[in-house]
């Protein structure tokens, strides 16, 4: 069973001998290899259950690091570095042959980004090479924001678990693509579309659910997904549908106090977009553990951090 500490050195000799650790980052729990290990990197694939067409997301401790492994030509990479990193924003930028094939699953794009959590960030600085860290969930559940959802699910699988406490964002980082001239978001995450615009000019959002062919498998249609079936739409609407089941509510910041407790989960009782999205995966884990078959969602508003969680509640009811 995977131990939980706080012990940057043990993590840092784990993961230079080619084992897997568990890392808190400020948006969900990764699960980290040496980026640099073909070997190490492989093992990541074999305990999420993931496809080897998946490309990970490359954590570096400076962009001075990001640049031995990606072209950061573009000017706009660094405006964004200079406001966002550390932080939940990953750029999707044209690699160099110093990182394996493995972990951009031949693409000729890397996903890099900075983590802004304490450990992540002592532990990137007590090693020489970046990690490789996709979310640290089997493939397709939903991510962990706590050591303990890692330990649930892979504990039995990985020596180690960093422990940083709850991630505080709550969802995984916004991916931005620089594949072509116009910047693409592919995933809507802790950075919010408002903020990237207003630095570098309108992108394209291809955040939508309805994308055919998925580029990146953050976007398939289901992902983050609890085991129960997920039903989404307006609060009192679904109630009304669903009376004569049992069922859990997740709401925005309303609670139906006849729902019983343990079965009404609120996002954020004050509406605060943050607060629900710390909250959100954590709530659709424990929806998931109740005696109810059925778990009733209603979207929050769609502005800002909005946009992400309502991606993951969409995905989650695909
Ligand atoms: O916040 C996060 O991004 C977390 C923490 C641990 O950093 N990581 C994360 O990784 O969410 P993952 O693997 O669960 O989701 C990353 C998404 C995947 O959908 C992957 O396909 C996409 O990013 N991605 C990564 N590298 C890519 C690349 N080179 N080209 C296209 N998509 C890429
Ligand atoms: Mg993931």
């Amino acid at each position: 069973m995977a131990r939980i500490d706080t012990d940057i050195a043990h993590a840092a000799a784990l993961l230079k001998s080619g084992e897997l650790v568990a890392i808190p980052t400020e948006t969900v729990y990764g699960l980290a290899a040496n980026a640099l290990d073909a070997t190490a990197v492989s093992k990541i694939f074999a305990v999420k259950n993931r496809p080897s067409f998946n490309p990970l997301i490359v954590h570096c401790r400076s962009v001075e690091q990001a640049a031995l492994y990606a072209h950061l030509t573009d000017p706009r990479i660094f405006e964004l570095a200079a406001e966002f990193w550390p932080g939940p924003l990953t750029l999707l930028v044209k690699r160099k042959d110093t990182i394996p094939d493995i972990v951009t699953a031949g693409q000729p794009f890397v996903g890099i980004r900075i983590p802004n959590h304490p450990l992540a960030l002592d532990l990137l600085n007590a090693i020489d090479f970046p990690l490789a860290a996709p979310s640290a969930n089997p493939f397709g559940y939903i991510s962990p924001t706590a050591p303990e959802h890692v330990l649930e699910q892979l504990g039995d699988k990985i020596p180690y678990i960093l422990n940083g406490g709850r991630s505080e964002v709550g969802v995984e980082s916004s991916i931005l693509s620089f594949a072509e001239e116009t910047p693409a978001l592919l995933r809507f995450g802790g950075v919010t579309t408002e903020e990237i615009e207003q630095l570098i000019g309108k992108i394209h959002i291809m955040g939508d659910h309805a994308a055919s062919a998925p580029l990146s498998p953050g976007q398939l249609a289901s992902h983050y997904a609890p085991r129960k079936k997920l039903i989404l739409g307006k609060a009192d609407e679904l109630r009304e549908k669903y009376r004569n089941q049992n069922y859990t509510l997740i709401t925005f910041s309303k609670k139906y106090p006849d729902v019983p407790p343990e079965k009404m989960f609120v996002l954020s009782e004050k509406g605060d977009l943050h607060e629900a999205a710390h909250n959100i995966f954590r709530i659709l884990r424990e929806a998931d553990k109740t005696d109810s078959a059925l778990i009733l969602a209603e979207p929050v508003p769609a502005e800002g951090l909005g946009n992400a969680i309502n991606d993951r509640l969409k995905r989650a009811s695909a």
